[in-house]
């Protein structure tokens, strides 16, 4: 019974909704490519983290996730045809909540919904259900200067929700926050991700906080003690149930085995 449940639930998991083919990236000047030969499938509600040390290239690999870079080779394949009208297929939180400190919480959430085609009344809505899900509805008045970092995140995080996206790429977008603010804004993302079931792209450099939330989770290193392009070392299912304890043995297992990899 157990496992014909699981079954139903992984090939649920199997559909591709992003799919990076052997990317390559050199910034402009540089000498060689920051990775090369990256390679990954991000399934459709799956939550997938990327996990590295810092300047390894994960923002990098986001980026081109993205569309924001162009990768030197490979490419990055969204699927399941064609964009729904009134929505995106991708959206991205970053670690620094880049709201437009000119425009209040509402207007920075209605932002990437204008030019999909929507009423008024229906962006209206859109940026309602979004400061809802993100406990930012009473906030929907101020400006961003008047919030704290966790509600700055949380209302980058609505902009992104807002749009319906079936990819959501996320660039340690809680690295900023206090440790108390970070653990509420985990639990509320899983609870978010539970109701929406968009896939989540997530890069962090936080161990606990990947296996915390992910089906799956990506280690991204140099090799050769860095005289090469960095890759996707390793891949990790992280088969622990939810909700998550950070006091469980297993989790603290799983936690550890990733640690080594990343030595
Ligand atoms: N605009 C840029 N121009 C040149 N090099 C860059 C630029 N941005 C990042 N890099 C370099 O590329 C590498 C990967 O950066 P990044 O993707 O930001 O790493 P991570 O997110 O893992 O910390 C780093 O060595 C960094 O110094
Ligand atoms: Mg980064």
């Amino acid at each position: 019974m157990t496992i014909a449940v699981r079954e139903k639930d992984m090939m649920a998991k199997t559909e591709p909704v992003l799919v990076a083919e052997k990317l390559d990236y050199t910034f402009p000047g540089a000498d060689r490519p920051v990775f090369g030969g990256v390679d990954f499938a991000l399934a459709k509600g799956e939550f997938l983290s990327l996990v590295g040390g810092s300047g390894v290239g994960k923002s990098t690999v986001l980026r081109c996730a993205a569309g924001l870079l162009e990768p030197g080779a490979g490419r990055i394949v969204l699927q399941g045809g064609k964009a729904h009208s009134g929505r995106r297929r991708r959206s991205i939180v970053f670690q620094d909540s880049r709201l437009l400190p000119w425009q209040t919480v509402e207007a920075n959430v209605a932002y990437g919904l204008h030019g999909l085609g929507l009423s008024r009344q229906e962006i209206a809505a859109r940026v309602e259900d979004a400061l809802k899900l993100t406990l930012m509805v009473d906030y929907a008045k101020r400006w961003p200067s008047e919030l704290s970092g966790g509600q700055q995140q949380r209302v980058g995080i609505a902009r992104a929700l807002a749009v319906e996206p079936s990819v959501l790429l996320m660039d340690e977008p809680f690295s900023a926050v206090d440790a108390l603010t970070r653990g509420r804004l985990q639990a509320e993302l899983l609870n978010i991700w539970e109701r929406r079931r968009m896939a989540v792209l997530f890069v962090t450099h936080d161990i606990e906080e990947a296996v915390l939330l992910s089906d799956r989770i990506l280690v991204m290193g140099g090799v050769m003690g860095g005289s090469q392009p960095a890759c996707i070392t390793n891949h990790n299912p992280v088969d622990l149930a939810r909700p998550r304890s950070r006091k469980e043995p297993e989790f603290f297992r799983v936690a550890a085995t990733i640690a080594d990899q990343l030595q």
